[in-house]
């Protein structure tokens, strides 16, 4: 069969449950925008809000925190009129292909996931069937758009290889190339930004303690505290970057610095080789503080325009859906249900 060729597309998505992180930023959002500056790719981006509710969220902070989210896209680069920009639920097309993939891929791949396994935890019983089928609807997402290439940061590279799974079956059971083989794209420095407590744990929005990660709302003083207390050792930063192994606070720190920088750990350890934390911190905060203010005084004031958002965001579920409803109904031929008019 003559290979099929599917137009360069990235897709990627972010839960709006509350709450983004740094991580967030460096791991995904900064590489969103530098895809869609690139100009070699259409670039779909989505507020994954169906994938929110697999664990419980408030209605009105839902929908808050849907169009925060939109806000941080568009203050962070990502411009509707050059990107797809919408949320998930506007495109029924997510679900439906989702519905077909459950029935693709099987219980034991779900049940190897290692983000169901912590967020479901011992009492598995008790969660929701829709947490458990939650890399299913992920598959669709992506490949409702045909997409070949999806930035996230590390801690979704098994959700991508199921992608790759979901697809690759659907192909073979159906004798078809009709799904692409889509290519994660996890790299450069922070593709793991660590707590700032922590630095074996990832810094994440559901940490206890608000001191573990910055936030993309925090202000300058928040931000250079957080800095400033982070857990480090005694030692200067070292010469190589071999220096940094067992290291892992120290580490964090330098690809903090080398992705907001836009540049590289080895950069870094070349400029800063035996710094003491007392200078590198403050230097650190600094940095920080000068790529995270702008953002978020931008979010703050987008958010006073509430309906200009939910108006960007229904224009970019309309040219979503121009996509995904033709490969929707293909997707239906192909498996074999019956079309009538
Ligand atoms: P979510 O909402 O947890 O996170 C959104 C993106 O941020 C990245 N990220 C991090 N990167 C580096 N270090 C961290 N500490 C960190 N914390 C979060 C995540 O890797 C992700 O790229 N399942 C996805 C959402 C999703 C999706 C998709 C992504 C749904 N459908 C289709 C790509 C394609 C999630 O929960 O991301």
């Amino acid at each position: 069969m003559a290979e099929t060729q599917f137009t360069p597309r990235v897709f990627s998505g972010i839960q709006p449950s509350g709450g983004l992180t740094l991580g967030n930023y460096l791991g995904a959002m900064k590489r969103f925008v530098e895809m869609q500056d690139a100009g070699q790719f259409e670039t779909v981006y989505c507020m994954v809000d169906l994938h929110a509710i697999t664990v419980w969220q408030d209605p009105a902070a839902l929908r808050q925190n849907t169009r925060e989210l939109a806000a941080f896209f568009i203050a962070a680069g990502i411009d509707p009129a050059k990107s797809i920009l919408f949320n998930q639920s506007q495109v029924a097309e997510h679900a439906q292909l989702a519905w077909i993939f459950n029935c693709v891929a099987r219980m034991g791949w779900m049940g190897r996931m290692t983000q169901w396994k912590d967020k479901a935890g011992k009492n598995t019983e008790n969660a929701s069937l829709g947490l458990f089928a939650y890399p299913a609807l992920m598959a669709a997402d992506i490949l409702i758009y045909h997409a070949t290439h999806v930035p996230v940061g590390d801690d979704q590279k098994q959700h991508l290889e199921l992608t790759r799974d979901v697809a690759q079956k659907f192909n073979n059971d159906f004798g078809t190339d009709f799904f692409p083989i889509t290519e994660p794209v996890i790299g450069g420095p922070a593709m793991r930004v660590m707590s700032l407590r922590d630095g074996t744990k990832k810094m994440s929005k559901s940490d206890p303690s608000d001191m573990s990660r910055i936030n993309m709302a925090d202000d300058a003083d928040a931000i250079a505290r957080k800095i400033r207390k982070a857990k480090t050792d005694p030692e200067p930063l070292p010469d190589t970057i071999e220096g940094l192994k067992d290291r892992p606070e120290a580490r964090n720190l330098v690809e903090i610095y080398a992705g907001l920088a836009n540049t590289t750990p080895e950069a870094v350890i070349a400029e800063c080789a035996g710094q003491q934390f007392g200078t590198f911190k403050p230097r650190l905060a600094d940095l920080a503080v000068e790529r995270i203010a702008p953002i978020s005084a931008r979010m703050r004031d987008l958010m006073s325009d509430p309906a200009e958002i939910d108006r960007t965001l229904g224009k970019g579920a309309d040219r979503a859906r121009e996509i995904a409803t033709p490969i929707l109904e293909k997707t239906y031929e192909i498996v074999g249900m019956l079309r009538s008019g």
